[in-house]
């Protein structure tokens, strides 16, 4: 199998499962015990909050793990809001992850006045458009809620920009940096992040585990009540040996390194692509230029093509890419994300998701043309 489809979910690295199963077998016990093997695995969680505050420029009480983004984004927005009662305005975009675009939507219809931040034809929020409708709407602190790096089209966002509007109207920014992190610097002070989402099996880690920055002194209410774990803000046991494989995990990633390496890979297949379907298929690439987007995505309308029959050929032949997102994969509707940058439905359903890994070689992308092209050819008879 030659797997092109990392924005879904990535391979746990050879070393996370190392880590995890040590832990698994040799830090086992109750880390709210206080007991020494207690006391041992609530040691493992305090330095894993210590080796990602680090890497993101954070205290370590600021980072609070979660089951995974989902998870952090619904407690983000539904905790601040609990948090700050005052708070009326949510803004966010119509290119967000379900776990971010659905909370927002319910709650736009529990009452909260509901915003979309205008976006351009790459899917980039528009500062000066946003800038424009926050003070024709007389928005005042609102709760803005906006992603790094999307998961369809691997549009960048100017995270810094708005956070200086944010700021402005004395409101509060979370971010969904699930694709960003690991493949691109984040520093969250340097950004003006108030609360960060990140999901451990984006790169190179486990499911059902990842973490929320939260800025120290904002009240976001728990999601989830019950013991007193961190402090009382998450409560459940956690998953010590999966917190362990993460930290390690982040303090093993060379940030610039990965970010070129992937680039490389990805740059190199898209060329073999456009130039190997040159006289067959018209392909398009959707969001921004190469050097301005998400190191390992490419978002590709094949014209007159349908997505998910090429899909089902590319897998009987061993290569995985997806179309749109895998979350909206299976449903017949065409993807939101890429309605909302101006594709027609059947552009929509024309539009593959490729993207590259760590482990993805050179020769893998030669094989993936090579397959592409034949795929397209026996789409093109039918
Ligand atoms: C941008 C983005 N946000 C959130 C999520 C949800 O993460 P998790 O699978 O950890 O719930 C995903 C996963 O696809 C994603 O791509």
């Amino acid at each position: 199998m030659i797997y092109l489809n990392t924005n879904s979910t990535t391979k746990p690295s050879k070393q996370v499962l190392k880590d995890f199963m040590w832990c698994a077998e040799n830090v086992w016990a109750n880390p709210s015990d206080i007991s020494t093997d207690g006391m041992k695995a609530k040691q493992i969680i305090r330095q894993a909050q210590e080796q990602i505050a680090k890497y993101i420029g954070a205290k370590s009480e600021e980072i609070v793990f979660t089951s995974g983004a989902s998870e952090s984004n619904n407690w983000a927005i539904r905790g601040m809001l609990w948090g700050y009662p005052d708070i009326s305005d949510i803004i966010t975009t119509e290119i967000e992850h379900p776990s971010v675009y659905n909370v927002c939507t319910y709650l736009g219809y529990r009452g909260y006045d509901l915003h979309f931040a205008p976006i351009n034809s790459t899917g980039k929020v528009d500062i000066q458009k946003l800038k424009l409708l926050m003070s024709e709407k007389q928005i005042f602190r609102p709760l803005v809620s906006v992603m790094m790096a999307n998961n369809e089209i691997g549009t960048i966002n100017d995270i810094k920009k708005i956070s200086e509007l944010v700021r402005d109207c004395h409101g509060f920014l979370h971010v969904d940096a699930v694709q960003a992190f690991g493949n691109m610097p984040i520093d969250v002070n340097e950004l003006g992040i108030d609360l960060m989402s990140v999901s451990f099996h984006k790169f190179g880690g486990l499911k059902n585990c990842g973490f929320l920055y939260i800025k120290e002194g904002l009240n976001v209410v728990p999601l989830i009540h019950g013991g007193n774990q961190f402090d009382g803000r998450r409560a459940g046991t956690e998953n010590v040996p999966a917190i362990y494989a993460l930290g390690n995990k982040v303090e093993r990633m060379n940030i610039n390194n990965v970010n070129e390496s992937l680039k490389t890979v990805r740059d190199y297949l898209y060329i073999g692509i456009t130039e190997e379907l040159n006289d067959l298929c018209n392909v398009r690439l959707n969001g921004a230029s190469l050097d301005k987007r998400l190191c390992n995505n490419l978002s590709l309308t094949f014209e007159g093509i349908n997505a998910e029959a090429l899909i089902t050929l590319l897998d009987e032949k061993g290569m995985c890419v997806s179309a749109g997102s895998a979350c909206s994969a299976g449903e017949k509707k065409p993807s939101r994300v890429l309605k909302a940058i101006g594709l027609s439905d059947e552009a929509s359903f024309s539009t593959v998701r490729i993207s590259v890994g760590e482990d993805t070689t050179f020769d893998d992308c030669d094989e993936f043309v090579k397959a592409l092209v034949e795929c397209i050819k026996i789409l093109r008879m039918i």
